[in-house]
């Protein structure tokens, strides 16, 4: 079957390959698609984003976000497309001003450790998200309907963690230290990200989406009983309202350097599936973690930036260790922005053309 969406309702019949992963079924050559698969290693996107003017200003364009999310599917062929957006737009939308400087990354005032919560402007969430929701239905509505669409959002500590330090830093010490000096006080910011962010998922999944994804890309850093508190319950409790609003909405989770604590991550969290980075050890993934749920990743973006050979065994190596069960192949992290586009479509061949490890296709 290749799959035309039957809509029902709200439901959703598993209908695209990706859905079908999803819901737990093993499917043969697995769905592909990248993180980051929008962004500026295409040509077209850096046209697209010079029109745009400022990388905000994008991701504030349904038409033009909506174009530069189909570029990715049109020129390699995924089967599915990301939206195009990002993570910080819920910092933005709790009322901290939001900018991306060329070659800085992302300036959020005033930065937060410390002073509290009271200079945010509440309650002007929906409308600085909305443009989002716009750009998914355009999206949904351009996609080939055998083609899945992932919504996102960030995790509530890796948002809080740009937020608390104004910005990159590259030891996350603003929020890592707010959190134990004042634990209520970082308790009411991630309350708020948390909030937020389950409206900002349930108009994407009603807007068409098809799955969403939460980003904690810094979930790695923390110890324990910090990560049971500002990892894993945020991220149990955006599943259950996200599943209250939508049911049967399928949520992938990315806890990028969790390492052994990714079984109790998924678990706790009750995730539909587990996206993991390249340092997570393949037999561990396969041994531990995929027989609970569906696994999605994880080739090293270093491989795909220097392509060759050594690319293709890799890509190989991780779609025969995964691809006995539930899986969705993809990087473990983002594409690094120097990547040759060639070597992009050279993979997608590749783990197309990968001999099916349990001899027999069904997808
Ligand atoms: O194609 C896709 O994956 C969809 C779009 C997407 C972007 N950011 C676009 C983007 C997604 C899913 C994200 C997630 C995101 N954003 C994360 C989580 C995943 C990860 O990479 O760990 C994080 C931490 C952010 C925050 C962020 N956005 C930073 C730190 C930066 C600056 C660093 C950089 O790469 O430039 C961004 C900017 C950003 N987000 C770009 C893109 C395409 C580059 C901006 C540009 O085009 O000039």
């Amino acid at each position: 079957m290749n799959g035309a969406a039957v809509k029902v309702g709200m439901e959703c019949m598993a209908t695209t390959r990706l859905e079908r992963v999803l819901g737990g079924e093993r499917i043969w050559p697995p769905p592909i698609w990248l993180m980051r698969q929008a962004g500026r290693y295409l040509p077209e996107y850096r046209a697209v984003r010079a029109q745009a003017g400022s990388f905000l200003d994008l991701c504030l364009d349904p038409e033009r976000a909506a174009e530069v999310s189909l570029q990715p599917v049109e020129r390699f062929g995924f089967d599915a497309a990301i939206v195009f957006a990002d993570i910080l737009l819920v910092a933005g939308a709790l009322g901290q001003q939001l900018r991306f400087d060329e070659g800085q990354g992302p300036v959020l005032t005033p930065a937060l450790d410390g002073l509290g919560l009271d200079g945010l402007d509440r309650g002007r969430a929906r409308d600085f998200l909305s443009p989002v929701g716009e750009t998914v239905a355009l999206v949904r509505e351009r996609l080939d309907p055998g083609v899945g669409l992932i919504g996102f959002c960030g995790g509530a500590w890796t948002v809080a963690t740009y937020m608390a330090a104004g910005g990159v830093s590259g030891d996350h010490m603003a929020a890592r230290s707010w959190a134990y000096r004042d634990p209520d006080g970082f308790q009411e910011l991630i309350d708020r990200i948390v909030d937020v962010s389950v409206g900002y998922l349930v108009g994407q999944l009603r807007a068409g989406a098809d799955a969403v994804k939460i980003f904690d890309s810094w979930a790695g850093v923390l110890p324990d009983g910090q990560f049971a508190r500002w990892v894993i319950e945020p991220t149990r409790r955006m599943v259950e309202n996200v599943r209250a609003a939508v049911p049967g909405a399928k949520v992938i989770g990315f806890a990028r350097g969790a390492g052994l604590r990714h079984l109790g991550y998924a678990m706790q969290a009750g995730l539909d599936a587990l996206a993991i980075d390249e340092a997570v050890p393949l037999d561990f993934a396969a041994g531990t973690l995929q027989p609970r749920l569906p696994i999605q990743g994880n080739l090293d973006p270093a491989a795909l930036l220097a392509g060759g050979p050594r690319l293709e065994v890799a890509a190989r190596e991780i779609a025969t260790a995964l691809g006995a069960r539930p899986f969705v192949f993809n990087l473990g992290h983002g594409i690094h922005k120097d990547t040759p586009p060639e070597h992009v479509a050279r993979l997608v061949d590749v783990v197309r053309g990968v001999a099916d490890p349990i001899g027999r296709g069904s997808g």
